[in-house]
């Protein structure tokens, strides 16, 4: 595999194509935004010129990896040599079963084509393409650069040629890859997002503000970041889309989205890349409570 083309370049989208782009991969960038191709470029910059202050790159290794990536707005463009096709656009089923309707019309009859969805079926999605063998969930973990996991998610007709290519190639990015069978949520999000709509619950019910509680769970629970501000990482509306289909497959209400999440989400409060969410992020990076949310 050397040609890698990536869909979407939001918060998943850069991070792909900068550890692909790092590794020695070929890679062309694709969103239907051109600003959030250069928001993406100017991210994979930024984050190239940190590893750089720490000592862990050279001037010339951040020139090759931006070298190794082309930004495109048309699939149409760059398809034809793409040995694999990363989907990481937004996270809504109807979107992503037209983009694989494409992607399976545009790129070559080898070539593999993975989504990096938190928790739509991989199966439903091989099933509008010609090539449902050939067909994987890649669920990298954010920020991609830093973060070791990647889920690999065989779908029902995924082959174990397909698996076995993913699974190894997976491991040349420096990634830890874990297998996982194909059940809304897969692994990761089937146990994060409940944690996370229960914390939403809690600030919701009053229990304690946001800060108090994402406090409790740093130094109670020794996580390195509470729930709240996760969310908030995360993008709150991706946080709601997985808590739906995760409560729409199993039809359990234990997934059902918090009222508050929704709201949110409606007012367009989106987390960081809004500027605001449950903390404000508007004036630095530094999470700040939003002292509005704790109104009732
Ligand atoms: N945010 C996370 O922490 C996280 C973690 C793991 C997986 N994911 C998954 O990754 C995917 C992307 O999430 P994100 O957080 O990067 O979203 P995002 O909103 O930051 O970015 C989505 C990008 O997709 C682009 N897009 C929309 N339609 C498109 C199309 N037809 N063709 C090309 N580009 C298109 C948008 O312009 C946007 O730039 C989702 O499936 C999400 O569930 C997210």
């Amino acid at each position: 595999m050397k040609n890698i083309v990536v869909i979407g370049a939001g918060t998943m989208g850069n991070g792909i194509a900068h550890t692909f782009a790092q590794t020695g991969f070929t890679v062309n960038l694709v969103d239907v935004s051109q600003s959030a191709l250069d928001k993406g470029i100017a991210t994979i910059t930024k984050n190239l010129d940190r590893i750089i202050s720490k000592g862990n790159m050279t001037e010339d290794q951040k020139a090759n990896t931006l070298g190794n990536i082309s930004t495109f707005t048309n699939l149409g463009d760059c398809a034809a040599k793409a040995d694999l096709i990363v989907e990481a656009a937004t996270e809504n089923l109807d979107l992503k079963l037209k983009i694989f309707k494409q992607m399976d019309e545009l790129a070559p009859e080898k070539c593999i084509l993975a989504t990096n969805t938190s928790s739509i079926s991989i199966t439903k999605i091989a099933s509008v393409t010609n090539r449902p063998e050939k067909v994987i969930g890649m669920h990298f973990m954010n920020p991609v650069p830093i973060m070791k996991l990647v889920e690999i998610i065989k779908g029902y007709s995924t082959s174990k040629e397909t698996f076995d290519e993913i699974y190894e190639m997976s491991k040349t990015l420096g990634k830890v890859p874990v297998e996982v069978n194909d059940y809304p949520g897969f692994v990761a999000n089937r146990i994060l997002m409940p944690m996370i709509n229960e914390a939403i619950e809690t600030l919701y019910n009053g229990v304690a503000g946001v800060e108090e509680i994402d406090t409790v769970m740093k130094l109670g629970m020794a996580h390195p970041m509470g729930p709240l501000q996760l969310a908030d990482f995360i993008g709150l509306d991706v946080c709601l889309a997985i808590l739906n289909v995760m409560h729409d497959g199993f039809k359990n209400p234990k997934y059902a989205p918090n009222p508050l999440l929704v709201n949110m989400v409606t007012a367009g409060k989106m987390g960081v890349k809004s500027g605001e969410g449950f903390y404000d992020y508007s004036e630095s990076r530094k999470a700040e409570k939003v002292s509005k949310m704790f109104a009732k």
